[in-house]
């Protein structure tokens, strides 16, 4: 049993008492985004309803409110995610443009012609993308390493692909569409004995359990508020102190300057010199609050809690006949990927929604995985700390039902 009042925990998000074509929603679609508690939505509100200013200008009561607030949040994500330093914390839109970040400033300052970037198969495509464009830049080489039919890395040929000519390992933590955990610590290990440095992917595993990075010894790691029941539009990219201040800003514009004349332009310190403009105040607020509030939960009961429902899911799905798990990694996370023999799963996806049960279809921004598979998508449950057993029930009778109608 797991120590989580969950229905107790309901009432905080006021999403999950909608009812779509008359039927009470069941939200399944957490790993595209999670819903948000009242006090979050409080948080972003008191801040536009009684506390508009912007940061880190002016002396008037407001912006000092406000940029308290602001640094606040800061510290809160330092403390989440155990960095050293607040310094080491810098906000941007979200895990897709911190991994851009790093392959723009990072990868076009330290990677040159010839040299290798290592990724996994199962990458999001925005841990596959930058980096092409990375190597049509500075004519680097991106190699993916390769997973089994469980959906799980090849060690071994993951290994052979660090060489010398390696400069960075980019890696997903949690997969998306197929849950699986990866071996971060041993590969992070394997890299820094080669001296290569290490970018996580931890869209998905900020809610899979406590992130330490300091134990992890990542050199940057890279998260989306709304995945972890904040605001959409912020994200954290956390690097290395070192590391950070060797690498150019990102963009140019205010506050990420010390001064500026025509002649020269002298940057400012961290973490400001990569927070080109006014930034996204209401979001980072709301993050702030959103951090809080699941570490007063404990990530450790809501990972418990949502281990039960993988294994409760898994079995309602697998005991349907036609269903096909995509992802079954040993390690997993609660993503539940699958097809139904004879239903499309835009199909499925349609007539699950009849009955009020959002599930996510589609490629998932995978689309090497889907070739892997040899699937064009999938259906996808993916769960939150607030999902029950008895939605995963109502999610197999939807199933059957659609079974019904495609006589499948
Ligand atoms: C594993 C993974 N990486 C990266 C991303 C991109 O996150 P965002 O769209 O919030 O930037 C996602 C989003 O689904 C994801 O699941």
């Amino acid at each position: 049993m797991s120590a989580l009042n969950v229905q107790k925990l309901r009432q905080d998000f006021p999403n999950l008492g909608l009812k779509v074509y008359g039927k009470p929603l069941v939200y399944l679609d957490n790993a595209a985004t999670t819903f948000k508690p009242q006090c979050v939505i409080d948080a972003v509100s008191q801040y536009y309803a009684q506390g508009t200013s912007n940061v880190h200008r002016g002396v008037h009561f407001l912006t000092e409110q406000a940029t308290k607030d602001f640094e606040g949040s800061r510290q809160s994500v330092q403390q989440f995610l155990n960095a050293k330093s607040a310094q080491e914390i810098i906000f941007t839109r979200g895990t897709t443009e911190s991994i851009n970040l790093v392959a723009q400033s990072f990868g076009r300052t330290f990677l040159k012609a010839g040299d290798e970037i290592v990724i996994s198969h199962m990458e999001h495509h925005s841990n596959i993308v930058p980096w092409q464009i990375l190597c049509q830049q500075a004519g680097c080489i991106l190699k993916a390493a390769p997973m089994n039919e469980k959906g799980e890395l090849i060690w071994d040929e993951f290994i052979r692909l660090l060489t010398p000519k390696t400069r960075l390992v980019s890696i997903v933590y949690v997969s998306n569409s197929l849950g699986t955990v990866n071996p971060v610590v041993q590969i992070i290990k394997e890299a820094h004995s080669r001296g290569i440095p290490v970018l996580v992917d931890g869209a998905q595993a900020v809610t899979y359990g406590p992130v330490d990075v300091q134990a992890l010894d990542c050199d940057f790691f890279a998260f989306s508020g709304h995945k972890i029941f904040g605001p959409t539009g912020i994200g954290i990219l956390y690097g290395k102190q070192k590391l950070l201040e060797s690498m150019p800003p990102y963009q140019g514009g205010g506050d990420m300057i010390s001064s500026v004349t025509f002649a020269k332009t002298t940057y400012n310190v961290l973490p400001y010199k990569f927070e080109a403009g006014t930034p996204a105040v209401a979001e980072v607020i709301g993050l702030g609050a959103a951090l809080n509030y699941v570490q007063a939960i404990g990530l450790e009961n809501m990972a418990a809690h949502k281990k039960e429902l993988l294994l409760y899911g898994t079995k309602v799905l697998t005991s349907i006949p036609g269903v096909r798990m995509i992802g079954t990694a040993k390690e997993k996370s609660s993503v539940l990927s699958f097809v139904v023999e004879g239903i499309h799963p835009h199909d499925l996806g349609t007539i699950v929604d009849q009955e009020g049960v959002a599930i996510r279809t589609g490629h998932h921004c995978t689309q090497p995985t889907m070739d892997f598979f040899k699937v064009p998508a999938t259906a996808r449950a993916s769960l939150a700390f607030y999902n029950t057993k008895e939605e995963l029930d109502i999610l197999g009778k939807a199933i059957y039902k659609a079974k019904e109608v495609f006589h499948a």
